[in-house]
């Protein structure tokens, strides 16, 4: 089972790193690994679990976030009747919205392990192309929350952390441009 200290934390350079693209089959570890980090992402999400494990919730992660840089994604989504359950293997946005859009009190990663307001423009809508862990070729149309999720986690692969597109000296700018969820 992971716990928060198996996830690196924004000043380990690992982050910074450019995640490598994933052949199939996928070998056993990389399967546990996802295993687990589907496991962390929902137990997260379940307060009494939570609770219990000392979990901070988040709905999503990439592998680079436990320590392996490769092009996977996990993330679990709460819905009205439970969660929906993500796993991209070498995913890429295909298309996107013009519209452009942010979270309102600010954007979390469960590698910062601090409160950051401030701005991050992410697509309103995307699509997303990957395969699952079967190799298959897979296509997800995402919206809102799920699409900024998605930006988030593939930015991972890509070294890029939600805080570097905010400006400290003026963290709420171009706020009129995008439409606040
Ligand atoms: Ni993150």
């Amino acid at each position: 089972m992971l716990k928060m200290k198996d996830i690196l934390d924004e000043k380990d350079d690992r982050l910074r790193m450019i995640s490598k693209e994933v052949e199939f089959p996928l070998d056993e570890k990389d399967l546990k690994n996802i295993d687990l980090m589907v496991e962390y992402l929902t137990n997260s999400q379940i307060e009494e679990k939570a609770e219990k494990y000392n979990l901070r919730p988040g709905m999503g992660m990439a592998a680079i976030q436990i320590g392996v840089p490769k092009r996977y994604i996990t993330i679990v989504e709460e819905v009205e009747d439970g969660f929906d359950t993500y796993v991209v293997i070498n995913p890429k946005i295909i298309s996107n919205s013009i519209e452009k859009i942010y979270v309102e009190q600010g954007e979390g990663c469960l590698s910062v392990n601090r409160d950051v307001c401030g701005i991050v423009p992410r697509y309103a809508r995307v699509t997303v192309e990957g395969q699952d862990i079967d190799g298959n070729l897979i296509r997800i149309r995402a919206r809102e929350e799920l699409a900024i999720a998605f930006q988030h986690e593939i930015d991972h692969l890509n070294g890029i952390l939600f805080t570097d597109y905010i400006d400290p000296k003026n963290p709420m700018k171009d706020a009129e441009k995008y439409r606040a969820i």
